[in-house]
């Protein structure tokens, strides 16, 4: 996030990427929400009425699959299996009514929830949005072999550790991005 005309090396601010990217923060969460493939899984230590309704006996094995709670329209909206890259923009958020907000805070479950949620959860974004934005800066990418973009599904035939991988390879084609030839990003 410097001015491309200076020459040497691009140092990426991840606190400047949270401040001024809005979208592709949207893009981040939306692309965990369609591609958790887990299930948070607890044990009941008490036995425990849910919603006045569901009688959920100690001992019992709760799994909470996030590729269900991720999509349920109740909660997303009626386009909760469509990919919207500014779901998350926090504009569009505060449009929301305070229960559904409070309803999508608690459904959004990519990295589980409670006082065992994900430690490495601050650790990959960095990754992906150093890696991401680095990519966006100084590339250019086209789909390798034609004009149109070829996206794979994902692949529901195993049970991934964390996110639903992609059928198969994406294939692009990257090109250094005009301006930015001689770029070095650290
Ligand atoms: C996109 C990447 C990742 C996703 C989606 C993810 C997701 C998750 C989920 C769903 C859990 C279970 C939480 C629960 O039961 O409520 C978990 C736990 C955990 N994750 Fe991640 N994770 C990611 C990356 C990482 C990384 C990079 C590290 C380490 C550097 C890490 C370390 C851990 C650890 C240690 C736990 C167990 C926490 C505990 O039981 O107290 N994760 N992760």
């Amino acid at each position: 996030m410097t001015d491309p005309s200076d020459s040497g090396v691009v140092s990426l601010s991840y606190a400047l990427i949270k401040e001024k990217c809005p979208v592709f923060l949207s893009v981040y969460d939306e692309v965990l929400r369609l591609t958790s493939g887990i299930a948070t899984v607890r044990y009941t230590m008490q036995d425990t009425l849910i919603n006045d309704t569901w009688l959920l006996k100690k001992g019992a094995q709760v799994q909470m699959p996030t590729a269900y709670i991720h999509t349920d329209p109740s909660t997303w909206g009626a386009d909760a299996d469509q990919f919207d890259a500014e779901r998350f923009l926090e504009t569009k958020v505060k449009r929301l009514g305070r229960e559904e907000r409070v309803k999508r805070n608690a459904a959004f479950r990519p990295f589980g929830g409670g006082n065992v949620m994900c430690p490495g959860r601050y650790f990959t974004s960095h990754e992906v949005f150093g890696f991401v934005a680095t990519i966006l800066l100084g590339w250019d990418m086209e789909p390798s072999g034609g004009r149109e973009w070829k996206v794979p599904d994902m692949d529901r035939s195993k049970l991934p550790l964390t996110s639903l991988k992609p059928q198969g390879d994406v294939k692009v084609r990257l090109l250094r991005r005009g301006g930015w030839e001689k770029k070095v990003f650290e």
